[in-house]
């Protein structure tokens, strides 16, 4: 992505291969399960499923 494109974004999401979402920028997180809202400048996602602190990643990902 050109920088131009960047800096015009209000999130920027990551894709990290075989770990979390890393979520950074301006944006809501809204987790409904939980009923936890919040404004963070940054996270990372649990997208494996096995972290004890859903919806964030605790690094379990790396557990084989
Ligand atoms: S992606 Fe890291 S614990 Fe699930």
């Amino acid at each position: 992505m050109d920088d131009s494109k960047e800096n015009k974004s209000q999130a920027i999401i990551e894709v990290i291969d075989f770990g979390p979402l890393k979520i950074s920028g301006n944006f809501l997180l809204k987790d409904l399960k939980r009923g936890n809202e919040e404004s963070p400048v940054e996270v990372k996602l649990c997208i494996c499923g096995k972290s004890g602190n859903k919806p964030y990643c605790d690094e379990s990902h790396k557990n084989k």
